[in-house]
């Protein structure tokens, strides 16, 4: 007899302010899903760095520093949290913007995305030994190309400019987004792509239900 929920990988991926965060939220929700914001790792992983005086334009000094964090997983509701040293920063500190300004100049740097590589795929596995959960769902920026390649669903999330400035001002965030995603899209390692095969969703005309229903309607069909 064929499983009648089996344990699901859904890779949400796009720039910026495109969504992706409430999208995966409220899918986790809705289908009982552990899910796990990548984007928060980074962020979470600069303020420590930071925190450590690590200067994103000396890369070869981050080594040690990041050799001194022990990563760990705290669940909050669906939510996974990425933990250093056995605890969670505020989302204040993550959210700041100092770290806006400095994530992704530590994120292009090739060491911390090795260092944060295991862990993400190991979520996986967290969700699945919870025992809670119907799957995972993480976004961020190579969840479909690089993290989870092989995702039952891999969807990439986009919105014109405007709709994205407005997310973040109605947020009450400082945040360059447009400089953020050419960074982001430009590095070496693991840059933001639309992953091949992913489907295309365009968050901008719809309100936040709407790309839900749609996804989740993709999903279960
Ligand atoms: O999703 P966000 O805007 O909070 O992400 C913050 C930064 O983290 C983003 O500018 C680039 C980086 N990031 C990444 O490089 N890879 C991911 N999978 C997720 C985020």
């Amino acid at each position: 007899m064929s499983d009648p929920t089996p344990f699901k990988i859904i890779a949400v991926d796009g720039g910026a302010a495109t969504g992706k965060s409430s999208t995966s939220r409220a899918i986790a929700e809705r289908l009982g899903l552990m899910h796990v914001d990548t984007g928060a790792h980074y962020r979470t992983l600069t303020y420590a760095l930071l925190q450590a005086g690590a200067q994103a334009d000396q890369p070869d000094s981050i080594g040690p520093k990041l050799a001194a964090l022990q990563l760990g997983t705290e669940i909050d509701g669906r939510s996974a949290r990425l933990s250093i040293n056995h605890s969670v920063p505020d989302d204040a500190h993550i959210r700041s913007p100092e770290v806006n300004a400095n994530v992704s100049k530590f994120a292009a740097i090739e060491a911390v995305r090795e260092f944060l590589f295991n862990y993400q795929r190991s979520q996986a596995q967290v969700a699945r030994e919870h025992g809670a959960f119907n799957g995972l769902i993480m976004e961020g920026r190579d969840i479909g190309s690089v993290i989870f390649p092989n995702a039952e669903f891999r969807f990439f999330l986009f919105a014109d400019e405007a709709t994205r400035a407005a997310r973040r001002a109605k947020d009450g965030q400082t945040d360059s987004i447009a400089e953020r995603d050419k960074r982001d899209s430009q590095r070496k390692t693991a840059p933001l792509v639309c992953p091949a095969g992913a489907t295309r969703v365009d968050t901008g005309p719809l309100p936040l239900e709407g790309v839900v229903d749609h996804l989740c309607a993709l999903i279960e069909a």
